[in-house]
């Protein structure tokens, strides 16, 4: 599925994780997710597990995680965090070093409860064989969590920031695209270039791939016009923040103008 693409923004991408935009993101997925998971232990696969926000997490609330990351330096700063669980929960977590191509060979053809592929989407040139390969891997009845960025609403944050050269040209760039019959293509601020995924072409991929849609949801809705290097507030007024982004993402209109969508779709569960 070709080169890794956000290796061009990778420094950008580790010196920010503490910022608010990814601060929000992050707890977001994370209060999205938990909503469509069982208390019992899951078996969860992380494709482009990353730093490991949401394999680490997901371990220390008792699940049985395998993360799958190409990138040794990204796998170098998930092992420095995993160091830091208790030993219990660092033994339910296993990092392999593989790609979405290689996905199958990796898990060595294992069924997962939940498949998570985060913010990976934009990196490969289309979604659909992604996708496939994603929904591949998932046991009956379990549940694939794609976040990517939203298609739909790309002219959102120039806008609310008031740039309108920017508005503009992303406007252009989805009016070509529809026309063109192609996903939209940009250049994300931590300076890549990238693509986005329309919630319709999602919900077809998801559709060829024999899954349902159970739900989907925007991620920073009215938090993203900051600049990436925004700090985080305080406590008190984070808190509320999420509170809102929350509703926000859950919420027509809103959600629809979320910077990242959420879509979570279920395997069928085997028949009798
Ligand atoms: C923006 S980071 C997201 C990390 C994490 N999933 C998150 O949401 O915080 C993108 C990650 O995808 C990985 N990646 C890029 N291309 C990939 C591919 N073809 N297969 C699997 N992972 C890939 C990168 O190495 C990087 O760690």
């Amino acid at each position: 599925m070709g080169d890794n693409t956000f290796l061009a923004g990778q420094q950008h991408w580790l010196e920010r994780l503490g910022n608010l935009r990814n601060v929000v993101r992050q707890e977001l997925v994370a209060r999205q997710l938990s909503a469509h998971l069982s208390a019992r232990p899951l078996t969860v696969l992380d494709v482009g597990a990353g730093q490991g926000t949401q394999a680490l997490r997901l371990a220390r609330a008792g699940h049985v995680v395998t993360a799958v990351e190409p990138d040794p330096r990204m796998r170098a700063v998930f092992t420095e965090d995993a160091a830091a669980l208790d030993e219990e929960d660092r033994a339910r977590v296993s990092l392999v070093d593989a790609d979405l191509a290689g996905l199958s060979d990796a898990t060595r053809g294992t069924a997962y409860d939940v498949v998570l592929c985060h913010g990976v989407l934009m990196y490969l040139p289309e979604s659909r064989a992604a996708v496939a390969a994603l929904a591949a891997r998932l046991a009956p009845g379990g549940l694939l969590s794609i976040v990517t960025r939203n298609g739909d609403a790309m002219a959102w944050r120039p806008a609310v920031r008031h740039d309108w050269p920017a508005a503009q040209a992303m406007l252009d760039e989805q009016r070509r695209a529809a026309q063109e019959g192609r996903d939209a293509l940009y250049r994300n601020e931590i300076g890549v270039d990238a693509r986005a995924d329309s919630l319709a072409s999602l919900h077809r991929n998801l559709e060829a791939a024999g899954l349902h849609v159970d739900a989907w949801y925007g991620i920073r809705v009215a938090s993203d016009d900051v600049p990436l290097d925004a700090a985080t507030p305080g406590p008190e007024e984070l808190s509320v923040l999420l509170e809102v982004e929350e509703r926000l993402g859950s919420t027509d209109p809103y959600r629809a103008l979320g910077t990242l969508v959420h879509v979570l779709a279920r395997a069928p569960r085997r028949t009798p």
